[in-house]
Order: structure tokens, then C-alpha cells, then sequence
């Protein structure tokens, strides 16, 4: 091997893939990491020395590109509800979130995820207001598209906000079922759709539900409309100040071991990735995202195509209470978390701090 190839293989402006195990070449004398000397003629903090030098070195950098902000919908006029489990958080009325909406877009966010809090009220074990063509989130998404008509707009595909019991899908004999959801699923999409939302985002984990919700919309004349699916999506601890947020800790019954994936596993991640793709989905979801790091490495590194992670209510939680309390600086703590999610593999991030994110990077001259 030339040794420019050695070269090439350990240079740090490449690639960053090429730094994953599956990409580098079987170990041999020229890309064998101990070929890359030995100290005292090297010695790694020459390139560590200075603020420049740093900066040139640097393999991964956030953007303001790379956020995505979700966003919790309200009932009523002006209103702003803090959510104490996620402190800085709020559910906003829609005329609100029209404002954060216009806050989003000149920060440079390109996209925002929204999810309904469905008042109690509406309620039933079918969910039949995921399908009301002038529920909250299809009023939100009209009232944003007209407003702000460029930021992109993702909507959360399940029943979990408009079921009495809190499941994503629909229940006989205390059992999910899966094919009666799917078709509940396809035409809660067709309403968001026509709504005027640019994607559908999945989040039930019911089988066939890519192919599915991709031949609805395609049916209805919305060819165009991406599918993100949340393909990754494990049976977590980590959701429980969202369920907070949506009014569905109350309601629900169980948990939902029976769809969501176990999180011992990393093989299935794999397979339920290679099954949306076929079926479909333009984007794929990693969620939760800090505890399965490993996993968003796999599916990237495995599949090649756009791969976002949900760094979910909890783990935003987790860094807000441990900053509240004094214990870790939020703004370092905040971006050190988003940059690992770059390392491994992240093309974009579902955050609540999309919009600290945002206004830190932009007030380092950043993009
Ligand atoms: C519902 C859904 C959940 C989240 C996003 N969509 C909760 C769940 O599956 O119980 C969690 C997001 C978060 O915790 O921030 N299908």
C-alpha cells in the first residue's frame, strides 16, 4: 500500500466514515493505527495547542441546518403551559405557535415535529379525532403553512394522543392490533396531508405501515409528501415526561413492549430499518437517541440515507434538571450532547433545545 493510502485512511478532514471499522480496510502493515508512529516523535496535543489548530483538526460540527424543533400543540388563545417535567417547555395555543413557528424560521431551523394535546374531552379508545380534518394539529399545520409557508413541517403519525387508553394503536382483548391500526394510520395521514403538512412521521411501530401510509398518500395525489419513519424506536423509560406533555400518562395502560423494540437489540434495528426503506420511508428515526448511539452508527453505516435521531423528552429532562440544579453548564452540556449525536452518524436531530441550539451557534457566527 502507497503511502499516501496510509495517509488518506487516518487524515481526519476525510470522510468520517472512513473511520468506522466496517469501512477501513482488514488490519495490515499499512493502515495498522500503530504504523502511525510512536511518541516521542508524535505527540497528539502539537495539534490540540492552539484555538486554529483545533479548528482545523475538527471532524464533526452542528449546525443550525442539522434541527429539527418539536413542538407541542394547545388548545384556546395566547396560551403557554409550562410542562413541569420539561422545564422550558410549554404547550402553546396555535396562535403561539405560529409565533415560535416565525422564531424557528429566523433562526434557520428548517424544520419543526408537532404534536397535538388532545383535551381529555376528545378522547376514545379509537382515536377518531386522529382523523378529524379540523382537530389541533391539522389546524396548526394550515395556520403555520400559511404564515410561514417555508419551514418544514413534520407531523406525528400514532393514535397514542387521541386514545383512552394511551396506545398507539387500537385495542381488542387487551391486544394491539396491527392491520386495523394500519388502516386507521393511512387515514390519519391522508387528513395531515391535505392539511398541508410536508411529512409524515410514523411513530406507532405497527408492521407494514411504510408501504401502507406511502400507497394512501399517493393515492390521495400527495406523491410528494416524505414519509420519516421512526423505524428504531425502542420500548423506552426515557418518553415519560412527552406522555406528560400530551396528557396520555394518565390514560395509559401497560406499556407498549408488544410493538416497540426491545432495547437489548441492535440486529432487529437493522432489519425494521431494511423493511421502511423498501416499503418506502425517505428518512429514518433513531429514537431514543443518546442511550443508542450505537445503533444510529449501524443503521448509517448499513443503509447510507438520511438518519435523524429524537433526542426525546427524557433525556432533555435528565440535562435540564441536572443544569437547573447547577450541576453541569447548559450551554457546553447541550452542545456536547447534539455534537455526539453528529459523531455518530446524525444527518439531523429532533430536539426540544432546537432553538438553544440554534441561538448558540448563531451567536458564535455560526450557521
Ligand atoms: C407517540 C410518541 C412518543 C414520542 C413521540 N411520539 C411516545 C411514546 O411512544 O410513548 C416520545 C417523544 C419524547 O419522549 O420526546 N407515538
Amino acid at each position: 500500500m502507497s503511502q499516501k493510502t496510509i495517509v488518506r485512511s487516518v487524515s481526519p478532514v476525510e470522510d468520517n466514515a472512513l473511520y468506522t471499522k466496517a469501512r477501513l480496510p482488514a488490519a495490515q502493515p499499512g493502515n495498522d493505527l500503530r504504523m502511525a508512529g510512536a511518541f516521542p516523535r508524535v505527540r497528539m496535543r502539537r495539534m490540540r495547542g492552539a484555538e486554529w489548530s483545533r479548528r482545523l483538526a475538527c471532524e464533526n460540527a452542528l449546525s443550525v441546518s442539522d434541527l429539527i424543533w418539536p413542538l407541542f400543540i394547545a388548545e384556546g388563545q395566547g396560551v403557554s403551559e409550562p410542562i413541569a417535567s420539561m422545564p422550558g417547555v410549554a404547550r402553546l395555543s396555535i396562535d403561539r405557535i405560529v409565533e415560535a413557528a416565525r422564531e424557528a424560521r429566523d433562526l434557520g431551523i428548517p424544520a419543526l415535529a408537532l404534536f397535538p394535546a388532545t383535551p381529555p374531552s376528545l378522547k376514545t379508545s379509537d382515536g377518531r379525532e386522529s382523523i378529524n380534518p379540523e382537530n389541533l394539529i391539522c389546524r396548526a399545520i394550515r395556520a403555520i403553512k400559511e404564515d410561514v409557508p417555508d419551514i418544514g413541517l413534520i407531523a406525528d403519525v400514532a393514535l397514542d394522543p387521541y386514545t383512552d387508553h394511551g396506545h398507539d394503536g387500537l385495542i381488542e382483548d387487551g391486544k394491539i392490533l396491527n392491520d386495523e391500526t394500519v388502516d386507521a394510520l393511512c387515514a390519519q395521514a391522508v387528513v395531515q396531508a391535505r392539511a398541508g403538512v410536508d411529512v409524515i412521521a410514523p411513530s406507532d411501530m405497527m408492521d407494514g405501515r411504510i408501504g401502507a401510509i406511502r400507497d394512501a398518500l399517493d393515492g390521495a395525489g400527495f406523491s410528494d409528501v416524505l414519509i420519516l419513519s421512526y423505524a428504531v424506536k425502542y420500548a423506552s423509560a426515557f418518553y415519560g415526561p412527552f406522555r406528560d406533555a400530551v396528557n396520555s400518562k394518565g390514560f395509559l395502560k401497560g406499556d407498549k413492549k408488544t410493538y416497540q423494540m426491545d432495547p437489548a437489540n441492535t440486529d432487529e434495528a437493522l432489519r425494521e430499518a431494511a423493511l421502511d426503506l423498501g416499503e418506502g420511508a425517505d428518512m429514518l428515526m433513531v429514537k431514543p437517541g443518546l442511550p443508542y448511539l450505537d445503533v444510529i452508527r449501524r443503521v448509517k453505516d448499513a443503509f447510507h440515507v438520511p438518519t435523524l435521531a429524537y433526542h426525546v423528552s427524557g433525556e432533555y429532562a435528565m440535562l435540564r434538571a441536572a443544569c437547573d440544579a447547577g450541576w453541569l453548564d447548559y450551554d457546553k452540556a447541550l452542545m456536547e450532547t447534539l455534537l455526539g449525536f453528529k459523531r455518530a452518524g446524525c444527518d439531523a436531530i429532533l430536539t426540544y433545545a432546537a432553538r438553544d441550539a440554534a441561538r448558540l451557534i448563531r451567536a458564535r457566527g455560526g450557521v
